[in-house]
């Protein structure tokens, strides 16, 4: 039963709190002056080339992959900002803004990275930026492929600096043998829109299943991210290693509940990040120029961190036998619904719930 308090705690302490900005006018961090058609990216010989070293090209694809997708996402309710990509270019605005895209390599003068360069950079020994191109120019590269985004007469290119070209690919063939699990996922999740989208299903199973394979691919590619980054992740601070496979092991659990991180819920599970990059002098929970929620945070991914080791990984195990159909899926979402909203929700009735949960699968 512990293990469910555990759970619970955790998903609660994750959600809560209001600190860290990470969008402008509830839309992600300079989303207004991406490019968002493909013309307006650079082109040579008729060939897109995409920088994604460029942080409003990195945008760009996500404008590109919401707008494309969105004919499909009906079934995630009304408005615009329901389209459950909308978490990632949310998560590359926070990065942004809270310094996570600058060289973190120790003495490194470049001022690529921050909010003020320009144009605006990033830069590629960040370890944020090479998670987050798992998360953009692969799924980019798969939409394409699968034509959900059009491409018309145009051929598409990646530009990769020749100094970490060994780190990345470069284009559908070469992500495609470098990171198939990541990208079969992916192509999955784009081939299956239309056909989910235009099923007799009703909207709550459509929801589902699109999501299941949204995360699916997205686990994939933080999966296959995790070891490619993981030489730039050497470049932090412990502390700042320790959050950060924090945040990474939560989404184990938004995963397995199929969470859908729309606008409104992806800004209040960020909003607790930690606004700067930790240094080694910072003893999290008790940094001072950081807000009680993200100091919170800290205290929480850092004690997640542990009893995940402590208990070889059965935290995270529980809670996805619970989440076991869809109806449990949308119980466990409405869960971590009701404690964003409401901080006293009591544990006792959460822990029933679960209990409840896992034993009706
Ligand atoms: C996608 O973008 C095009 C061109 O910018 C626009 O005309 C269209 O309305 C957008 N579609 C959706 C579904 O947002
Ligand atoms: C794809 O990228 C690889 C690695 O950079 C390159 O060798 C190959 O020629 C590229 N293929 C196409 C079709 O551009």
């Amino acid at each position: 039963m512990d293990f469910i308090r555990a759970a619970a705690a955790v998903i609660l302490l994750a959600v809560l709190g209001q600190a860290a900005v990470v969008s402008e006018d509830g839309l992600p961090i300079k989303w207004g002056k991406a490019p968002s058609e493909l013309s307006q990216l650079p082109t040579a010989d008729g060939v897109i080339q995409v920088n994604p070293w460029d942080y409003l090209q990195r945008m760009a694809l996500y404008k590109l992959l919401i707008n494309s997708t969105d004919p499909y996402m009906s079934s995630m309710g009304p408005g615009d900002k329901e389209n459950p990509l909308w978490s990632l270019p949310l998560q590359l605005g926070w990065k942004l803004r809270s310094g996570r895209l600058t060289d973190p390599s120790p003495g490194s003068s470049s001022s690529c990275g921050l909010e003020s360069s320009e144009p605006v950079c990033i830069s590629t020994q960040s370890w944020y930026a090479c998670m987050n191109y798992y998360m953009s120019v692969l799924p980019f590269l798969a939409a394409v492929q699968t034509g959900v985004v059009k491409k018309g007469e145009f051929q598409l290119q990646i530009q990769v600096p020749s100094e970490v070209s060994q780190d990345y690919c470069a284009n559908f063939t070469d992500c495609s043998t470098k990171h198939p699990d990541a990208m079969t996922k992916w192509e999955k999740f784009f081939q299956s829109l239309q056909q989910i989208s235009d099923s007799e299903d009703t909207d709550f199973s459509k929801k589902d299943k699109i999501l299941g394979l949204l995360w699916a691919a997205e686990e994939a590619s933080l999966q296959t991210a995790s070891t490619a980054c993981s030489e730039r992740q050497k470049l932090y601070s412990y502390p700042e290693v320790r959050f950060a496979q924090g945040w990474l092991n939560s989404a184990a659990f938004v995963a397995a509940a199929r969470f859908h991180a729309n606008v409104e819920r992806s800004e209040k599970l960020m909003a607790p990040l930690p606004s700067r990059v930790l240094q080694e002098s910072d003893k999290p929970p008790n940094i001072d120029d950081l807000s009680a929620e993200e100091n919170h945070a800290l205290h929480i991914f850092s004690w997640m961190n542990s009893i995940n080791t402590l208990l070889g990984g059965s935290l995270v195990n529980l809670w996805r036998s619970a989440m076991c159909s869809p109806q449990a899926r949308e119980k466990g979402q409405g869960l971590l619904h009701d404690l964003i909203l409401d901080p006293k929700f009591p544990g006792s009735s959460l822990m029933a719930i679960l209990t409840e949960m896992s034993t009706s699968c």
